[in-house]
């Protein structure tokens, strides 16, 4: 069974309203009686190819999530999950890379050039800005959305508001 998705016009010509078309996107695509994987795969690929399409937008090359493996564990670890882009590392410790930054500090990480982020991890070396957005539901963080993108300074504070409401709305996925 495929979702029904609104029809949408990303050809918005500032960032709130491209993101105000994307959040009912996310939100359509939802189906809370099918498995995290499922919804979590269906998402990327509306992030990947929204982002792709939206004029607003710099060139993306990675999109996707990693998923925390034990939240009590005494180091914890995240997964990867489904994406769209290349191959990517499949482990990230919480406190390494941008991934185990914004997980530590439960903040997200707009990174203007991921070569200056001390610890970066390059999966695809042709990144070269990157967002990433903690999914901290209660007091667990339960992985991140993790985007890539082609160009320096791809990603600013709007980018920021806007990923951070698409996240809000996947909160429910896990209640
Ligand atoms: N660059 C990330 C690793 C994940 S890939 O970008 C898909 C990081 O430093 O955590």
């Amino acid at each position: 069974m495929s979702p029904t998705l609104p029809a949408s016009d990303f050809s918005a010509t500032s960032k709130p309203a491209f993101y105000k078309t994307l959040v009912a996107q996310v939100e359509a695509v939802l189906d809370l009686s099918l498995p995290l994987t499922a919804n979590l795969a269906n998402i990327s690929s509306v992030l990947f190819y929204a982002l792709t399409d939206a004029p607003v937008s710099r060139k993306i090359n990675w999109c996707g999530f990693y998923l925390t493996e034990d939240a009590t564990a005494a180091k914890p670890r995240m997964v990867l999950g489904p994406f769209q882009g290349r191959v990517a590392c499949t482990i990230i410790p919480f406190g390494k890379g941008v991934c185990g930054t914004a997980a530590t500090k439960r903040e997200t990480q707009v990174v203007k050039d991921v070569h200056e982020f001390p610890g970066h991890i390059a999966c695809d070396s042709a990144s070269e800005s990157e967002v990433v957005v903690p999914i901290v539901v209660g007091d667990v963080v339960k992985g991140v959305l993790d985007i890539d993108c082609l160009v320096k300074e791809g990603f600013d504070e709007e980018d920021r508001v806007g990923m951070e409401a698409v996240v809000q709305k996947l909160l429910v996925l896990w209640q």
